[in-house]
């Protein structure tokens, strides 16, 4: 026999076997077919499951800080399987580092700051000692008020905005016109700003798999409520407040932020004016103005605190 005839053979005897055990193959497929959906299905459940927990079962929805409502920064929250995660923002420590050189270096080199350059090695240690290896749930401001002393630095004169129901357009309007400081342009919270963090007590004691939602917003507002204090006894000369003329719920809210932290924390001494600036959505109708509602009640608290105030709406 030539070659290419054993050749030959050897191919149709090959390609008759292959045709039995595909045939026999088939047959399996086609008898177990529903067990392997089944089984493929459980499986795959189960590893989205195991990956997704912490969304779906040991937390309720944690939305981001309470300071900012924006669906933008919540999309970020999505973790690397894919899974929408609440515990601590991964990497906070070289964030929270990395932001704060880059504040004192680049973001806000113009200012005198740099000359007095605060050790962002030891900023990391302060904030983190507020809330590393703690109860998460016993949170309480005056842990991380040495970190806000140590961090919070003057930002000049007539410079400092408040800003309440309005973070978008305080924040392109202090940008814009780089006159205006909120306190996201401050360190302490250009640092901070838009991170999820909580401790616990086993190590490495910062709970990265999930913050509890309760105790999380009292940990959250602790922070927030310090540094607002820290940034309310900074300010001199005249202040700006801007405030959502086209909030449902009233553009001077007493539990917020301004009421609560910031109001009550001006210096007589320093503060010669606090100028309201009311602004209104072109697409949703106005609730309140200079003249109704709860800027009313602002008003009168601005004066029992000994205030001279001007209110403005929608300046150009
Ligand atoms: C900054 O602080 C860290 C930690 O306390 C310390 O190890 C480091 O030497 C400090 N750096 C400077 C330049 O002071
Ligand atoms: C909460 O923490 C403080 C110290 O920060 C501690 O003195 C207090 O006992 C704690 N309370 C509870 C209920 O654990
Ligand atoms: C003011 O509040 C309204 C209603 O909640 C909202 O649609 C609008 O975006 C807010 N305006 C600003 C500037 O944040
Ligand atoms: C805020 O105002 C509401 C309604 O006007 C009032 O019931 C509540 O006690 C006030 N809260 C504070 C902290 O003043």
């Amino acid at each position: 026999m030539s070659r290419v005839t054993k050749l030959l053979i050897n191919i149709a005897k090959l390609t008759s076997e292959l045709r039995r055990k595909t045939r026999t193959m088939g047959y399996i497929i086609h008898r177990y077919s529903v067990f392997v959906v089944v089984t493929g299905f459980v499986l795959i459940s189960m590893v989205s499951l195991i990956h997704c927990h912490r969304d779906t079962y040991a937390l309720p929805r944690l939305s981001l800080p309470q300071r900012y409502n924006s669906p933008d920064a919540m999309s970020r929250r999505i973790d690397t399987h894919g899974c929408q995660s609440y515990g601590t923002t991964p990497y906070i420590e070289e964030i929270f580092v990395g932001r704060c050189w880059d504040y004192q270096y680049v973001y806000n080199d113009e200012s005198c700051m740099v000359r007095d350059v605060k050790n962002c090695s030891e900023l990391w240690q302060l904030f983190r000692s507020g809330f590393a290896y703690r109860d998460p749930c016993n949170v309480t401001g005056d842990l991380y008020k040495d970190f806000a002393e140590a961090a919070m630095h003057d930002v000049g004169v007539d410079k400092t905005m408040f800003w309440s129901g309005t973070y978008f357009a305080a924040h392109a309007y202090s940008a814009l016109s780089q006159r205006l400081t909120t306190l996201e342009d401050t360190l302490t919270g250009y640092v901070a700003q838009q991170l999820i963090w909580c401790g616990q007590t086993d190590d490495p004691g910062i709970n990265y798999m999930s913050c509890n939602e309760r105790c999380y917003r009292s940990a959250e507002e602790a922070f927030w409520g310090v540094a607002s204090t820290a940034f309310a006894r900074q300010a001199k000369g005249e202040v700006f407040t801007l405030l959502n003329g086209s909030r449902p719920e009233g553009a001077f809210k007493n539990d917020s932020y301004f009421a609560k932290y910031e109001l009550p924390n001006l210096d007589q001494g320093q503060v010669t004016m606090i100028n309201i600036v009311v602004i209104h959505s072109l697409d949703t109708p106005a609730t309140e103005t200079c003249d109704t509602g709860s800027i009313l009640d602002l008003k009168e608290i601005i004066t029992q605190y000994g205030f001279r105030y001007t209110c403005t709406d929608d300046p150009k």
